[in-house]
């Protein structure tokens, strides 16, 4: 297989192919991934929640991120790994050059990701480009908000806010940002965003018209505990192995089968 690389990524939306990306935690589950062809995984800082139990994404630390990364990063070798800078690493440009620099120099990421588009976040997200470290952007649900959304909330409702959060796709991207991850917003706003920008937008409970879609691994193989989340598929249901279910979540998301209507939000 060719390797995924960032300007391919773009070249894949150019092209109208399908991006698929999945959450990852440790050497075993890459080393899977790898195998199934899925075009980027992120360690993302769920991990603080399906990995650790903690309620929220909150009390993950840079430490937790560089472990899991280099763990995840020696179960790759054509994949493209992304790693996200955890709460408050982004404070501002110095601490969140430093957790890029641990993130790719001893985790061995590709890229990294970063929620929202403050203004500060549009100076890092410069400021690690500049400084060649690929840049992901996260905007609509970030996790990373929640005390000040009031919960996991879908965002970009109505009209005034999904105009912003165009806004800041368009901002994201100016700033130098590669990639876009879209969470928990109305299928009709992850269209406009998709359509807003020409690097690949990233959907999760965003809609089927964005460029690729994106799952936490506990939540597409069933064992997350609790409700699964709307937006989210059990994978694992009927099929005889984590690897058949990783088969079927890339062949679904390539050929627009997922998300279906009742993954999405209106
Ligand atoms: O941490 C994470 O798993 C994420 C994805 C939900 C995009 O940021
Ligand atoms: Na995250």
């Amino acid at each position: 297989r060719k390797t995924v690389t960032v300007p391919g990524l773009r070249a894949m939306k150019a092209e109208g192919k399908r991006i698929v990306m999945l959450t990852c935690y440790d050497f075993s589950f890459a080393s899977q991934m790898e195998m199934a062809g899925i075009d980027v995984v992120l360690v993302g800082d769920s991990l603080g929640m399906v990995v650790q139990g903690q309620s929220s994404t909150l009390p993950v630390t840079l430490d937790h991120m560089v472990y899991h990364t280099a763990a995840v990063a020696r179960g790759l070798k054509s994949t493209l790994l992304v790693t996200d800078l955890p709460f408050m690493s982004d404070r501002d440009v110095p601490h969140a050059l430093e957790a890029g620099a641990r993130i790719v120099g001893e985790g061995g990421a590709a890229m990294v990701k970063i929620e929202g588009a403050a203004p500060h976040i549009l100076e890092i997200i410069q400021a690690l480009d500049e400084r060649v470290i690929p840049v992901c952007a996260h905007l609509g649900l970030t996790p990373q908000s929640v005390h000040k959304f009031g919960g996991f909330r879908i965002q970009g409702r109505d009209q005034d806010a999904a105009d912003r959060v165009v806004a800041e796709a368009k901002a994201v991207e100016a700033a130098g940002a590669q990639l876009l991850v879209l969470e928990g917003v109305p299928s009709s706003l992850g269209k406009r965003v998709t359509d807003a920008v020409s690097i690949p937008v990233i959907g999760i409970g965003a809609g089927p018209d964005c460029d690729g879609q994106v799952l936490v691994l506990h939540d597409m193989l069933g064992v997350t505990p609790g409700k699964r989340p709307k937006f989210s598929k059990d994978f694992l249901a009927g099929r005889d192995s984590v690897a058949a279910a990783f088969a079927a979540y890339a062949e679904d998301v390539r050929n627009g089968a997922f998300p279906a209507p009742e993954h999405c939000f209106n």
